[in-house]
């Protein structure tokens, strides 16, 4: 047999691109490619890029111009751009990066195969279609492989928001679902497999409006049907917006114990002025009376968002009322950002913040929420909770996890084993995880 060809994948950005860069190896994986985990030692290397944020391109492009060296000592290694920026850039990176063999999109990785045969035939090969087949039913079987104990699932993609930062709807497409018995078949497969935790993945994944085989099922409806599954233990979705979070899914959160007790609801804002400027069709007071409806099913809801400061017109009252809207939610955790223009996207026309300005709102805003983030850590001491215990870690003998809240937790126990969901008190809180000991 002649010997395997070697993959390495450079993922960027979001769990969505994770999930990607696995149906990725897998698909080049019936190209009789394994993976690599050094760039050094492959006969491809494929770059799975993200275009959120600022310099997006730019940063492509200098990686990989650092693959010069390695393409000048093995002219037969092939070099590819995949995800957000292959969709924005197409035909421009081809034209800009000469050591570039192949570009392919989101939306039509299942063709690597196809443009793998052909960039090893000499070609230069760019596909960054929005096809009417759906990828994944191209996609090869996946391998019988064992797995970790958890995995992501995309039910859902793309987005139709339009919310006026976003690149999102341009890279990723209209929003679209996958069939629901596929989704169950998929889960049912990985859970064979080792996996007890389920990430249900989408831009907009409470939007899930699935074919099932008696009409069309929302989020819920999946999540319940997917809590049938015997040896899977949890699920768990991302990412939500605000207005797609329909009374079916907030009495899933209270009823369902399989459905994990966090919740990442990006909310961006907190001032009305400013939501209406982004497009996103809620007011502050909207997503804190959806907050007071979420802890209300389930008390001990913890949640997660998305900030942008320095939103084109924000001004320092418009950023108070976004301190204001993250003292009034107590998030345990958070994401924020500086905003920046994104080529093609309706904002990136207006005049911006001053820099110093965004860069100062943003220190506050991040010290506001790491102080939250502590504060809902150190609330931990003394509680009991599971985990699901995925590695080994750092220290000898130790192994993390996750706890129901997404927390990582550590714990040093000969009997702690990878797979377990292992009954943890919490004795200790660190900066970024918490300690434990079996219960
Ligand atoms: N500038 C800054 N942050 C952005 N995000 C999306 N687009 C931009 C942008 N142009 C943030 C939003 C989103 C998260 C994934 O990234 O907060 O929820
Ligand atoms: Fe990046 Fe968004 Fe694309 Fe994910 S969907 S890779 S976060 S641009």
């Amino acid at each position: 047999m002649a010997e395997a060809k070697k993959l390495y994948i450079k993922t960027y950005g979001c769990q969505m691109n994770v999930y990607d860069s696995e149906r990725m190896a897998e698909a080049l994986g019936a190209s009789g490619y394994v993976t690599t985990d050094k760039a050094e030692d492959a006969d491809m290397i494929l770059l799975n890029t993200c275009h959120i944020r600022e310099k997006a391109a730019e940063k492509v492009y200098s990686e990989l111009g650092r693959f010069k060296p390695l393409k000048a000592a093995r002219p037969d290694l092939k070099i590819g751009v995949a995800g957000c920026v292959a969709q924005a850039e197409g035909e421009e990176i081809m034209r800009r990066q000469p050591l570039v063999d192949l570009v392919v999109g989101p939306q039509t990785y299942h063709r690597l195969p196809a443009m793998e045969a052909a960039i090893r035939g000499g070609a230069r090969a760019v596909d960054t279609e929005f096809p009417e087949e759906d990828k994944f039913e191209h996609l090869p079987k996946p391998p019988q492989a064992r797995r970790g104990p958890t995995a992501f699932l995309t039910v859902q993609e793309g987005c139709d928001k339009f919310c006026a930062f976003c690149v999102v709807p341009y890279t990723r497409g209209a929003e679209v679902s996958r069939p629901a018995a596929r989704l169950l078949s998929e889960a049912q497969d990985l859970v064979s497999r080792g996996v007890r935790e389920i990430t249900l993945l989408g831009q907009n994944v409470n939007a899930y409006h699935g074919a099932g085989p008696d009409g069309t099922w929302t989020l819920a409806r999946l999540i319940r049907e997917l809590a049938k599954i015997d040896g899977l233990a949890r699920i768990r979705f991302t990412t939500s917006h605000p207005n797609d979070m329909e009374d079916d899914l907030i009495a899933a959160h209270g009823d369902e114990p399989k459905l994990m007790p966090y919740l990442h609801l990006p909310v961006q804002s907190g001032s009305d002025r400013i939501l209406k400027a982004m497009n996103r069709k809620h007011t502050a007071a909207d997503y804190l009376r959806l907050v007071e409806r979420l802890r209300a099913a389930r008390p001990d809801l913890l949640l997660s968002g998305d900030f942008i400061v320095g939103f084109p017109g924000e001004t320092d009252q418009d950023f108070e009322e976004t301190m204001d809207l993250v003292r009034a939610v107590g998030y345990g955790q958070a994401y924020s950002f500086k905003y920046s223009a994104r080529p093609g996207t309706p904002a990136a026309e207006r005049a911006g913040v001053p820099d110093d300005v965004a860069r100062d709102r943003l220190h506050r805003l991040q010290a506001l929420l790491s102080s939250q983030q502590r504060a809902a850590q150190d609330a931990m001491i003394g509680r009991n909770v599971s985990v699901l215990l995925e590695k080994q870690g750092r220290m000898p003998g130790q192994m993390v996890g996750k706890s129901e809240y997404l927390h990582a937790v550590h714990v040093t126990d000969p009997r702690a084993r990878a797979g377990d969901i292992a009954r943890l008190r919490i004795v200790a809180s660190g900066p970024n995880s918490l300690s434990g000991v079996l219960i």
